[in-house]
């Protein structure tokens, strides 16, 4: 490579011109603002963060706000976000910053690290962007223009195509205007260097590019065969009461959509004895709806929408902790799971 100027020059020189600058998470220049949002970066389109960010940021302006909120409030914010395992360890992280960090979030890499839902590239990412600290970063836009940019023919998911990665990610980190450069590695991986149809004649790397040179740019990083992913299916009881409420229970906290609030989810046959097993309720089911398919990062789910009312006398009392006689025509602040979410907008 005979290339007057490195990487990172190139990088910047682009970057001066065509680099996001006008994010919002930026304009207060405050820590918090950064880590909140490179959470909800994390598997997270920029265009679809903004708006959550800023109404984040809005009800929770600092961290000891955060620290103070309630969980499901949290979640509400969070809803249609999706990976919600991210807000429930921002709140946890929130209440650690309050006891151990005086409500200020920290500036050296340790103790960022070990703060929960924080990986080696998002703690790289937040110090960098926040504090212009030289860390690297290695999120997956950031492979996919180092796996091109060096040719890669190894799959991404082996140990030691990471380890690769990472050396050439620490490398090609500039000693100067390490926020400028980590934002631009996140941009030009997100706006040019594409997964599919990378944009190689407006790429600053393109002169140094071992894929471009070999003629397919598109065929790196290899990917792996994907195995299939298994189907689950459950049925979603949507329970109607004479006042025009929807039964809900929040779910426990760990595990999928964990404390969000979703419909009684039964996986047996029998639907009516079911109710009347696990929550002591007479129903009779309608017309089934069609099914819906959801996909997690690591299953699919099959979810059969049920509209049943509350049969006759047999309506109990039942608004015990993590149930309660929803009313769809006026929602009030807490955290639904996507499906769930467009079903209640569906009931109305
Ligand atoms: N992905 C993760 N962090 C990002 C950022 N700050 N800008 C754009 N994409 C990102």
């Amino acid at each position: 490579m005979k290339n007057k100027f490195t990487l990172s020059d190139r990088l910047l020189a682009w970057y001066d011109r065509h680099g996001r600058k006008d994010l919002p998470w930026k304009r207060a220049g405050d820590p918090y603002h950064i880590w909140a949002s490179e959470i909800m970066l994390q598997q997270t389109q920029v265009t679809t963060v903004i708006p959550y960010f800023q109404r984040f940021v809005a009800r929770f302006p600092d961290i000891a706000t955060l620290a103070r909120a309630d969980m499901n409030e949290v979640l509400h914010l969070w809803t249609g976000l999706g990976y919600y395992a991210r807000a429930r360890n921002l709140h946890r992280a929130a209440a650690i910053l309050m006891q151990e960090h005086g409500a200020e979030f920290p500036r050296d890499y340790d103790s960022v690290r070990r703060l929960p839902g924080i990986g080696r590239s998002t703690a790289g990412a937040i110090l960098a962007l926040a504090f212009d600290q030289r860390h690297a970063i290695l999120d997956g836009n950031v492979k996919r223009v180092l796996a091109r940019h060096n040719a890669i023919g190894e799959p991404l998911n082996k140990r030691d195509t990471e380890n690769r990665l990472w050396r050439l990610a620490e490398k090609f980190t500039p000693h100067v205007r390490v926020a400028d450069y980590t934002q631009a590695m996140m941009d030009l991986g997100a706006t040019v260097c594409r997964r599919a149809n990378p944009d190689c004649a407006q790429c600053p790397l393109n002169g140094s590019c071992q894929a471009r040179r070999l003629g397919s740019p598109e065929d790196y990083p290899v990917t792996v065969q994907r195995k299939r992913l298994p189907v689950k299916s459950v049925k979603m009881l949507m329970i109607r009461n004479n006042h025009g409420q929807v039964l809900l229970q929040q779910r426990p906290p760990a595990g999928i959509w964990g404390g969000l609030w979703g419909f009684p989810e039964c996986t047996e046959k029998d639907v009516q004895r079911w109710c009347r097993k696990e929550l002591g309720l007479e129903i009779s089911p309608e017309l089934t709806w069609p099914v819906l398919r959801h996909t997690f990062s690591h299953f699919r789910l099959d979810i059969t929408p049920i509209p049943a009312r509350v049969a006759g006398e047999s309506l109990r009392a039942m608004e015990a902790d993590g149930t309660v006689w929803y009313n769809p025509e006026q929602p009030d602040e807490r955290g639904f799971a996507a499906p769930v979410k467009r079903l209640l907008e569906q009931l109305r």
